[in-house]
């Protein structure tokens, strides 16, 4: 009779297809543990593209939300790109559609727009726009844009206001926000601050303003590794989504780190980037479905400022 557990045959049943598919997993830094641990690779957005990238598998199963998986086949066509659930989605690429900033473009086209969109948005807002950022290099590609161009910055506010603050460069911000991000509020990280006043606090940019001024370092997902790391303070206050405490724990598991009590909280789930679980991986890997699928000529689009923003961050 056999004594092992039904997650752990699951996790091996899912190591045997990857073998088998010659399959890579990628997973985002918000996914949940159980995934993370049996991915090959856990990162922010940037690292991820990178990794979409370069590999050399066929298959490529993306943990992560479904811009993210997107945005694996633009950059590596010819790869199979599976998801474990297609409704994982995201609130920034919602408030963000393609014909609607098409239309707005159409309609300010007099004002020759340097479109500058967050990797946070779908296929057809890529096609639209001059280059991508995502927050581990927004800075970087913000102060490389036209400087005799105004720029237009879809579809985060939060992100963009950031970089304005960072850069000093006047731009057009796009109203989208993140849902997960702008729920957290000055009073509940000063009231945990109050219960921790010698702790360090990181938060994602994507929160507003007033919890950003809060903050003694403001990053992408992947930077708050090498922060908790670095960082002298043995207690840090993590605001951003909860995935991230799984990968902080591993990497820094000498710091205590602060999520707060779900009435002050400083993190809290994504309920698009928990959609995934172990069955659907093994599911999507099983199946080879769902996968990505896009147009050529909007995938071709979409590829030119993807790869712009690449060779940009290197
Ligand atoms: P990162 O690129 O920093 O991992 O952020 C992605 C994201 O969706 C944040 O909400
Ligand atoms: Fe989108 Fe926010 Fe979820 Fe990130 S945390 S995937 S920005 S909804």
């Amino acid at each position: 009779m056999s004594t092992a557990s039904p997650s752990l045959d699951l996790r091996e049943d899912i190591l045997r297809l990857k073998k088998e598919r010659n399959a890579v997993i990628l997973a985002h830094n918000y996914q949940s543990g159980d995934i993370q641990d049996i991915a090959d690779y856990v990162g922010d957005s940037l690292g991820l593209a990178y990794q979409a990238k370069e590999t050399n598998a066929d298959v490529i199963v993306f943990c992560g939300v479904h811009f993210m998986a997107e945005t694996a086949k633009i950059v590596n066509p010819s790869k199979t790109v599976v998801l474990p659930d297609r409704d994982a989605g995201c609130s920034l690429e919602e408030s963000c559609p393609g014909p609607e900033l098409e239309a707005f473009l159409k309609e300010n086209a007099d004002k020759n727009y340097y479109v500058i969109a967050y990797i946070n948005c779908s296929g057809h807002v890529k096609a639209l726009c001059d280059v991508i950022c995502t927050s581990g290099n927004a800075v970087k590609i913000v102060e490389s844009a036209p400087a005799d161009r105004p720029i237009l910055f879809v579809p985060d506010q939060n992100l963009g206001a950031w970089v304005q603050e960072q850069t000093g460069r006047k731009m057009d911000l796009w109203q989208g926000a993140c849902y997960v991000h702008v729920e957290f509020t000055k009073n509940s990280i000063e009231s945990i601050k109050a219960k921790h006043p010698d702790a360090a606090v990181v938060a994602h940019p994507e929160c507003t303003f007033a919890v950003r001024l809060l903050a003694d370092e403001v990053c992408s997902t992947e930077k708050m590794v090498h922060f908790v790391k670095d960082a002298p303070q043995k207690d840090i206050i993590v605001v951003t989504e909860s995935g991230m405490l799984h990968r902080l724990r591993k990497e820094a598991p000498e710091k205590n780190l602060i999520a707060g009590p779900t009435d002050h909280c400083a993190c809290a789930d994504c309920r698009y980037m928990k959609m995934n679980t172990l069955e659907k991986l093994h599911s999507c890997l099983d199946l080879l479905s769902p996968q990505v699928e896009m147009p050529e000529d909007l995938r071709k689009r979409a590829e030119a400022p993807l790869t712009r923003m690449l060779e940009l961050s290197k």
